[in-house]
């Protein structure tokens, strides 16, 4: 099977986590930047586990430092994507890396990236959407500045709100109250659960957040009864299968759970995470699950076709996508 072609649709990518390597090297050397130490000898990113890894994310980050910077990371991302064949795909961007979480900076930053994202629209037909997303590990009151930004600028190219960053720091409940004020500006939600937290992580985003999509969520897996409520509610899970078995939470690709969340009626969909950093692109991740699960280009369409319709975008994108998605 050649998974190239098939058209995807992606629901969870962090943005500046898209950023190719030599993108960020580039940046820093026009910018007399020195983040040297966080390349491996052949360029690729150096870090030694998931929270190094957020130490790294965010010396990349350091090199953005304008709107012109985001509008050429918009144009990298976009171009990778599309080359994997997605179609539509949402990205976590956090106005703490664009202008520090100041608003009037942030819609500098987002007009940037919205004109960016116009010509990959143009140029590639592929479609963007944003989902603001506090960092978890930066706290509460940080995370209410960035609904503040997103309450501000929510409409259609912002829709949805999210929360990234340490799973093991705080609790869902602590970020109620930027979740209401992205909820009363009517963006749609998602958190990161179930990753490095276990089922009542998950529990807890449903049950204090009230979101309907998951990042990851796959540890629900170790709570059944949970697992059945997550397939009656129709609560989505954003998996990133190659992220979790490049960072260690599973020793292999068919121990990976999303075919099991599948099997119990568990709505799954197939994103790549922060893809330079985990070694992976859509069609990669397609490959390996083929592989593992003997899925075909039917399940594959099936599992997209779930993605479109938990996108948050209106409707007469999703009418768009699932077009070209049956075509
Ligand atoms: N930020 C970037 N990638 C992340 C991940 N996989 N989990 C939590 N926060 C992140
Ligand atoms: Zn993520």
């Amino acid at each position: 099977m050649n998974t190239n072609d098939m058209p995807k649709v992606e629901l969870h990518l962090h943005f500046e986590g898209a950023a190719p390597p030599a993108f960020i090297r580039g940046l820093a050397r026009e910018k007399n930047i020195d983040i040297s130490g966080i390349f491996t000898e052949d360029g690729g990113y150096a870090y030694r586990d998931f929270w190094h890894f957020l130490e790294v994310y965010e010396a990349a980050t350091s090199v953005l430092q304008t709107p012109m910077d985001f509008h050429r990371l918009t144009l990298a991302v976009l171009e990778e994507s599309a080359a994997s064949g997605v179609i539509y795909t949402e990205t976590f961007l956090s106005p703490d890396f664009c202008g520090g979480r100041d608003l009037g900076a942030w819609k500098e930053y987002l007009h940037a990236i919205q004109e960016a994202a116009a010509i990959a629209e143009k140029r590639d037909g592929i479609i963007l959407r944003g989902i603001i997303t506090p960092i978890r590990h930066f706290g509460p009151n940080k995370a209410r500045e960035t609904a503040l930004c997103a309450a501000e600028t929510a409409g259609d190219f912002i829709t949805g709100f999210g929360l990234a960053g340490d799973e093991k720091k705080g609790k869902p409940k602590d970020f109620a109250y930027a979740f209401d004020m992205a909820r009363e500006a009517g963006l749609r939600l998602t958190c990161h659960a179930g990753e490095w937290g276990g089922p009542e992580s998950v529990r807890d985003a449903i049950n204090d957040l009230g979101v309907e999509r998951i990042g990851h969520g796959v540890r629900a897996i170790e709570d059944l009864a949970l697992v059945d409520e997550i397939a009656e509610k129709g609560i989505v899970l954003e998996c990133c299968p190659g992220s979790n078995i490049w960072l260690g939470l599973y020793p292999s690709w068919r121990k990976h759970p999303i075919a099991e969340l599948h099997r119990r009626g568990v709505k799954v969909t197939i994103s790549t995470d922060d893809p330079p950093f985990f070694h992976t692109t859509m069609v990669r991740e397609h490959d390996r699950l083929a592989e593992a699960f003997d899925w075909d280009e039917a399940e594959f369409r099936k599992i997209h076709v779930t993605a479109a319709n938990a996108a948050f975008c209106d409707e007469a994108t999703r009418a768009h996508i699932l077009k070209q998605l049956e075509a």
